[in-house]
């Protein structure tokens, strides 16, 4: 078993879930006139839409929760708080997943108050019914069993954090410090489950070396140089 369990989605499947919600949409009757992506998660499938809906106009909210370092603040927080008038439009609020669902009530009361849409409605790709706050307007998938969905769009992203995790707890629980590049591959699909195209680890380790998080110590070696507290 994984120590986290990770679902790779593919592009194909986006496409096809993003039609699927689309349909859903359409058969309800609502007809928005504009979409509003939540950034970043929201921008494919919210392009989606648009195209599927056959949807001019797009939006979009930055609506995030704090990152890396502040994570002790696990609050969500709008980036860029503009205005925008939305009077005489029925608006649709898109985003991949609603996990806690956090982000998008933080986005959505913030357009009702702020840009004034007619009527506002929420969809998402997924649905984490089990630890969701509220129930999208509309959804493809309800989850059941909390699973990190690593969408394509955040392959690399994901896949640095993920080696990141992995070789920061090793140490905190090993006190290992030195990885060849196979080990990490091998160490990568017992903890995730999954694995990815080469080039993602290639690319993720250099981040993590540009990052100061490892250095390179041998032909295909990579030891921490920054230490996590123990
Ligand atoms: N963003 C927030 N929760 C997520 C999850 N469970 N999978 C992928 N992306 C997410």
């Amino acid at each position: 078993m994984p120590r986290v369990p990770v679902k790779l989605v593919s592009w194909d499947e986006i496409v096809e879930w993003s039609r699927g919600l689309a349909k859903r949409i359409k058969e309800s009757g609502y007809r928005p006139s504009v979409i509003i992506a939540v950034a970043r998660g929201g921008y494919v499938p919210a392009r989606l839409l648009c195209d599927f809906l056959g949807v001019e106009n797009l939006l979009s909210i930055q609506s995030q929760h704090w990152t890396e370092a502040a994570k002790a603040a696990e609050r969500a927080v709008l980036k860029f708080p503009y205005k925008v008038d939305l009077k005489g439009h029925r608006a649709l609020l898109v985003d991949d997943i609603v996990d806690t669902g956090e982000t998008l009530l933080l986005a959505r009361d913030y357009i009702l108050r702020e840009w004034r849409p007619d009527e506002l409605k929420i969809a998402a790709l997924q649905w984490i019914s089990t630890v969701a706050k509220f129930k999208p307007d509309y959804y493809y998938i309800e989850v059941k069993e909390w699973k990190w969905f690593q969408y394509p769009w955040t392959r690399l992203e994901d896949v640095t954090q993920f080696i990141k995790r992995m070789i920061a707890e090793t140490f905190k629980e090993t006190g290992k410090e030195k990885w060849s590049y196979k080990e990490i591959l091998e160490s990568f699909r017992e903890w995730y489950g999954v694995e990815v195209e080469e080039f993602y680890y290639r690319d993720a380790l250099e981040m993590l070396v540009e990052q100061g998080f490892l250095e390179k110590c041998g032909e295909e070696e990579y030891c921490l140089k920054e230490k996590p507290q123990q």
